[in-house]
């Protein structure tokens, strides 16, 4: 005969006298208060949930890529695979999240397009949080926050600091690439600028393609954490162009050719145009 199945606990007198442990830890029930539609539609709560998911995972990401990060900058390599082999892992659930709007029709997103009034995504701070820890790096987007004292002060202290991307630079110079020094001494405010001695460098890396080379583990995680990152991008612009066409954005934006001009700005470039010498 087959065990009855063992319940998790079986003592139903069991009470938690404040709140379930669970809840202590997951802040469930205060995450499930965060629901706040702004019209009648039902289809907003899904628009909403959806945005609140991928906020919380635009957090997680960064967060690994500064773990990574801080690895790099201390030299241990093989360390740092483990947090980009998360980021890269959280990176395709975020871009998994698109698939749960492709219900929305241009006339589903108008039933409450209008009521987000000047709300968008490119107001986003954490975004810009994630995209600095990968090297994109622009003050012009972090100007819309001004007014927001201490969402301005952390973008400005934030836009500061070197990327990821920096530290593998200087991890590639320490580890006998010569990379000039004003590639090494950048201005960390703005967009790193593609350099040949760093794509030559990443050419020597992948001249040896085995496990036991740490810079190409490396390499090949950055690859995988670029390409997901891409792909969020690509995956938003075809959300755009199926619920909003080429209509402006509720930033005020030009919309999808606005995102164009965004996407073309790439993440760890020499990690891609190197491979066209290999
Ligand atoms: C299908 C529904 C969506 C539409 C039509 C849409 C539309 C747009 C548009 C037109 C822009 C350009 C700025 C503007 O003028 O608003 C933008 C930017 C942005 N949106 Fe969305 N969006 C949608 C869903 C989302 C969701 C669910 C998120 C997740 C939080 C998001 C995050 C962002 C971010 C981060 C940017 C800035 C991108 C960059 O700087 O390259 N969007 N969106």
């Amino acid at each position: 005969m087959a065990a009855a199945p063992v319940a998790v606990q079986e003592d139903d007198q069991i009470q938690f006298a404040q709140s379930a442990p669970y809840d202590e830890y997951v802040h469930a029930s205060t995450l499930h208060t965060l629901q706040r539609t702004i019209s009648d539609d039902a289809g907003e709560m899904s628009f909403l949930v959806v945005s609140q998911i991928m906020e919380l995972y635009f957090g997680l990401i960064r967060f690994e890529l500064r773990e990574a990060q801080r690895l790099v900058r201390d030299d241990e390599v093989w360390g740092a695979l483990e947090p980009l082999r998360r980021a890269g892992l959280h990176l395709e659930g975020l871009n998994a999240s698109w698939r749960t709007l492709r219900w929305m029709s241009p006339a589903d997103f108008n039933r409450f397009r209008g009521q987000l009034g000047e709300a968008s995504g490119f107001q986003s701070a954490m975004y810009r949080h994630m995209e600095f820890a990968l090297g994109l790096k622009s003050e012009t987007l972090i100007r819309p926050f001004r007014r927001q004292r201490a969402v301005y002060a952390q973008l400005t202290r934030d836009i500061r600091e070197p990327s990821l991307w920096d530290e593998v630079v200087a991890l590639l110079a320490r580890r006998g690439n010569d990379i000039p020094a004003e590639v090494l001494e950048r201005d960390r405010t703005r967009d790193h600028e593609p350099d040949p001695a760093v794509e030559d460098a990443w050419v020597r890396v992948y001249a040896e393609p085995n496990p036991g080379n740490d810079l190409w583990l490396l390499a090949e995680a950055l690859t995988e954490v670029g390409e997901q990152f891409s792909d969020w991008r690509y995956l938003h612009l075809k959300a755009v162009l199926r619920t909003l066409g080429d209509k402006p954005g509720t930033a005020g934006s030009s919309g999808a050719s606005w995102l164009r001009r965004s996407m073309a700005r790439p993440v760890f470039p020499e990690l891609w145009s190197a491979r066209t010498h290999m």
